[in-house]
């Protein structure tokens, strides 16, 4: 399969403490990659880095096609994510003065592609029908994270990143959203990375990377 990033030799530092270093990694077109890791080792600052959303110190990240993100400057590296990328937070992160149709078609609305069908689409293929007019309030956390799943796929990116999408939700529901995820990824033929805790969520993955501040390897 075609590759669609690869990492080379990454490191993350504040001042003199180093996050992580010798991150390396490639991650192949439709591939479903789980991060897994302790807390406070670096895992949403990895994410954030190859979403172009975060600096790092040292080493490359680069995606399809040579996107080189060091070799782009910041109005270029959004353009980027807003074509390419579609992130999942674990605190949602919807919009909470529009509504939930209006969450959903944001990403085509930044890229001039406004399509209010899509939108609907979207809408059904997380279970959202007919709450399209509802504000974020008026939803249950389970329902915002559905909002926000629809959103990071609505104009069909490459990549899904998704930083602990379950880690606000009851176990029942956590377990219903990280099903819908994983469908709706396949179903997009995007690439996921997941970072979480979950041994189960991490279980369903293609390949299971463990970072740790000397480096990234393989496993649980
Ligand atoms: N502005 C900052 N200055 C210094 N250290 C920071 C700063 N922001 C984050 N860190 C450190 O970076 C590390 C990685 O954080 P994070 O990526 O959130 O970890 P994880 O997602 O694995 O829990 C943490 O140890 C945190 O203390
Ligand atoms: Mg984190």
């Amino acid at each position: 399969m075609d590759e669609l990033l690869r990492v080379q030799a990454l490191a993350r530092r504040y001042g003199a403490a180093t996050v992580f270093e010798n991150v390396e990694f490639t991650l192949r077109a439709g591939e479903f990659l789980a991060i897994v890791g302790e807390s406070g080792v670096g895992k949403s600052t990895l994410l954030n880095c190859l979403a172009g959303l975060d600096g790092w110190d040292a080493g490359r990240i680069v995606h399809a096609g040579g996107t080189d993100l060091a070799a782009l400057d910041d109005a270029q590296r959004a353009l980027w994510r807003r074509a390419h990328v579609g992130f999942v937070f674990q605190a949602f992160h919807v919009l909470p003065h529009l509504d939930v149709a209006q969450n959903v078609g944001l990403p085509l609305l930044l890229l001039d592609r406004h399509d209010g069908a899509r939108v609907q689409q979207m809408l059904a293929a997380v279970g959202l029908e007919g709450l399209g007019g509802r504000l974020p309030q008026q939803l249950s956390g389970g329902q915002l994270q559905r909002v926000a799943i629809a959103r990071a796929l609505v104009h069909r990116p490459a990549l899904l990143l998704a930083d602990e999408p379950t880690g606000n939700l009851d176990p029942g529901t956590a377990a219903r959203i990280m099903d819908l995820l994983i469908a709706q990824t396949r179903e997009h033929g995007a690439a996921l990375v997941l970072v979480t805790h979950s041994q189960a969520a991490a279980a369903r993955a293609d390949r299971v990377l463990h970072l740790t501040a000397q480096g990234i390897r393989p496993g649980a």
